[in-house]
């Protein structure tokens, strides 16, 4: 009996070339380079150009993808942006993204999972190549999260960045005898009572604006090891592996602390925790593409390694994504 998984062919990114550092940020609202880097361990974060949009940012990735996949657009017929903030309220950035790379065939969607976007959407991709929906699926994680800042709230401007990740997935029949490899489980999870611990203050429906960021800070990070942790040993029970065949963690970039604090409560060492929140910032969904991005080029992720992506966010959403690579 065959087997069709989902493999990893090809990762890529994008950030836009404008880096804010935290001197900079401290010259415009009352907070320190010291203060940043002690409670999250941001050091600077990229900021989108003026006219340069989330749909751009994705595009970028998505060559880069391509490119590292040795595959065009004529290869993908899905293609899954996971964003929340879109260039439009409608249509989806995913279909600009299609109208971007000329593709006039398959089809595209956003997902809208927050933070958790991108682990939301390579599972999503994963059950569509299972189910024989699409073959080939470009999953990106794109963000211009700055635009939802209000940069006098210095509890939330300082926390985040702009940035994108994709990553191409491809179904094949695995033969009987062959080990298994590309997406082995996975896990999703929400809990819409904790809606406005993390939320937007406006939407097509409320506000007929795009709002602000608005954040209790303290109760997010409250539950976010935990929940962080609960899906990560969810998913690694689906699978039959434990914390210790890991090769590489790499999860949700908001703050160095849950980072470290995650890693420390599954026993992982911390060299196999890939950390990229010191020069991306909070990305939101951008975050897991842009850190395996950094993790596959620099030559730590290879063929045959364990990883687990992990990310939590707004709703409260949560998931994680094991992949023999
Ligand atoms: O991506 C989705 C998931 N998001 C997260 O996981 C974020 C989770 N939360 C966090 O990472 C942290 O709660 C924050 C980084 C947002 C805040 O860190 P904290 O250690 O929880 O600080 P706090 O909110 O308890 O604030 C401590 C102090 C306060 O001053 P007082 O009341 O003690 O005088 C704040 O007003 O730090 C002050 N403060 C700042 N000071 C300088 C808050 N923001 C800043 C700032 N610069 N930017």
């Amino acid at each position: 009996m065959t087997r069709i998984r989902s493999i990893v062919r090809g990762v890529g990114s994008y950030l836009p070339q404008r880096v804010l550092t935290n001197d900079e940020l401290a010259k415009t609202v009352d907070t320190s380079d010291e203060w940043i880097q002690q409670r999250v361990g941001i050091k600077e974060r990229h900021i989108a150009a003026e006219g340069e949009f989330t749909s751009d940012l994705a595009v970028a990735a998505a060559r880069a993808a391509l490119d590292n996949a040795g595959l065009t657009p004529d290869d993908i017929d899905l293609i899954i942006v996971a964003t929340t903030t879109p260039d439009y309220t409608f249509p989806a950035a995913a279909t600009l993204v299609q109208m971007k790379l000329g593709m006039r065939h398959g089809f595209a969607f956003d997902l809208q999972a927050v933070c958790s976007g991108f682990v939301y959407a390579v599972t999503t991709a994963d059950s569509h190549i299972k189910n024989g929906l699409a073959r080939r699926v470009l999953v990106i994680g794109a963000e211009t999260f700055t635009r939802l800042l209000d940069w006098t709230d210095r509890t939330t401007c300082v926390l985040f960045g702009d940035g994108a990740g994709a990553m191409i997935l491809e179904g094949v029949e695995l033969a009987e005898d062959e080990p298994e490899r590309g997406i082995l489980a996975s896990a999703l999870r929400s809990d819409g009572q904790h809606w406005d611990k993390l939320y937007v203050d406006g939407g097509p429906s409320s506000t007929g604006t795009a709002g602000h960021v608005h954040m209790q800070g303290p109760e997010v990070f409250r539950h976010a090891v935990g929940k962080i942790t609960d899906v990560v040993y969810a998913t690694l029970e689906k699978s039959g592996y434990t914390v210790a065949d890991l090769d590489w963690f790499v999860p949700h970039q908001a703050n160095k602390r849950i980072i470290d604090g995650a890693g420390a409560k599954l026993g992982l060492p911390t060299e196999k925790v890939v950390t990229t929140v010191d020069i991306h910032a909070n990305t939101s969904a951008a975050s897991v593409p842009l850190a395996l991005s950094v993790a596959v080029a620099d030559g730590r992720i290879k063929p045959g390694d364990l990883v687990m992506l992990e990310a939590m966010g707004g709703g409260f959403t949560w998931g994680a994504s094991l992949i023999r690579w």
